[in-house]
């Protein structure tokens, strides 16, 4: 099988092309970025001999390029977007361009060729939910998104859908909760806190950081991804999270703290982010009971193991965190 994975020099996309060639050696995957401030080919310096991988530089929301690269494969694994909800109150125009009409042309692409094509998406196009309830999003859930990123990641959901039912196209979508592991830009909260601590630096939580995410680790979100294209219905969309129970960031922090043996003293509490949504939860039962996924129950393991992670590979993180900074002054 020829796998097209876009934005494959991403944090996800990375650890799914390494997951792949590890569980599908025969497959030949090709890695289709424009390398943004977010594309990082030195994540995949211990596949790029391998000779099953190969890398091509291109824009999504460039059809000519698009075209050239799914003309003869058999899947798309679409995980190509902007994604920092920071930057897309920032600067939303380029959220548009890239989630929304990038996605679109991947989509004309696979109706042209007749490719497969599953679109990476997250839970936060449902907006959010309260504190202290027992409510969870599925795919019944209704969309309401609330930054212009997971606004324009919605848009993109239903492009795949409508070109599902309108052409056709055999399209599968996930919406995933909060991943975190190796390889994810210091911009985003997990690596950020770790990276901080290791400078000397404090924990900067925002707002009251009583907000909740579903955690769950890279890994297990490949598995699923593995799983929807292996196994899963067209047409359909499959919700994936974690268990790690309502931690709120605040918690996540003194979690952190614990594995680095700092006091908490070193939270530093921050202006919060505008429309900031206070708490996503993920219901999977659907992926569990249709194709037998479910996360690992480990959370503290894989926490402590990716605080690990970034203390032992400077090297990957240091000049991003410098980029990444920036966008913070
Ligand atoms: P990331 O920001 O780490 O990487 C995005 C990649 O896409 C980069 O390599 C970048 O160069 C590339 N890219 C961006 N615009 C492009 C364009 N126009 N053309 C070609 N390449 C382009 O992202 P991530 O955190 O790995 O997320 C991957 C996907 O998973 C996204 O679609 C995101 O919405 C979704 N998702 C992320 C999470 C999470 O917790 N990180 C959770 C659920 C869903
Ligand atoms: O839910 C899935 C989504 O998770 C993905 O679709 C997004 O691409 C991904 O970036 C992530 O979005 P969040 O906004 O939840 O992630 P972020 O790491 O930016 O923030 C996590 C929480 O931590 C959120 O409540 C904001 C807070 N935060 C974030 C930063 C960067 C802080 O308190 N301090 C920080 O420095």
């Amino acid at each position: 099988m020829k796998i097209l994975v876009t934005g494959g020099a991403g944090f996800i996309g990375s650890n799914f092309i390494r997951y792949w060639l590890k569980h599908h050696p025969k497959d030949k995957v090709i890695n289709f970025d424009s390398l943004t401030y977010a594309g990082h080919l030195e994540s995949l310096k211990d596949v790029e001999n391998n000779p099953n991988y190969s890398f091509v530089k291109g824009d999504i929301t460039n059809q000519e390029e698009v075209n050239k690269a799914v003309k003869d494969v058999d899947i798309i694994v679409h995980f190509a977007a902007e994604t920092h909800v920071d930057r897309s109150i920032l600067d939303p125009l380029v959220f548009v361009k890239s989630n929304v009409i990038g996605t679109q042309v991947l989509l004309e692409a696979a109706r042209k060729f007749k490719t497969r094509f599953h679109h990476v998406s997250t839970d936060e196009v449902f907006g959010a939910l309260e504190l202290n309830t027992k409510d969870k999003f599925s795919h019944n859930t209704k969309y309401q998104p609330n930054s212009p990123y997971s606004a324009s990641k919605a848009g993109s959901d239903h492009l795949a859908l409508a070109y599902y039912t309108t052409f056709g196209v055999p399209v599968t979508v996930t919406n995933c909760s909060n991943n975190f592991g190796p390889f994810q830009d210091t911009e985003k909260f997990m690596p950020r806190m770790i990276t901080n601590l290791i400078d000397g630096r404090n924990i900067l939580i925002y707002g009251d950081g009583k907000y909740v995410r579903d955690w769950m680790y890279v890994e297990d979100h490949c598995h699923a991804i593995e799983l929807v294209l292996l196994k899963g219905r067209v047409g359909e969309t499959y919700t994936v999270g974690g268990l790690t129970e309502d931690i709120s960031n605040l918690e996540l922090a003194q979690k952190i703290l614990k594995i680095f043996g700092l006091p908490e003293s070193r939270i530093e509490f921050v202006k919060d982010r505008p429309g900031h949504d206070r708490r996503y939860a993920v219901d999977w039962s659907k992926i569990h009971d249709e194709l037998g996924w479910e996360p690992s129950k480990n959370f503290d393991e894989r926490l402590e193991e990716t605080v690990r992670w970034y203390q032992k590979n400077e090297w990957w993180w240091r000049g991003i965190k410098e980029k990444s900074e920036s966008i913070y002054k």
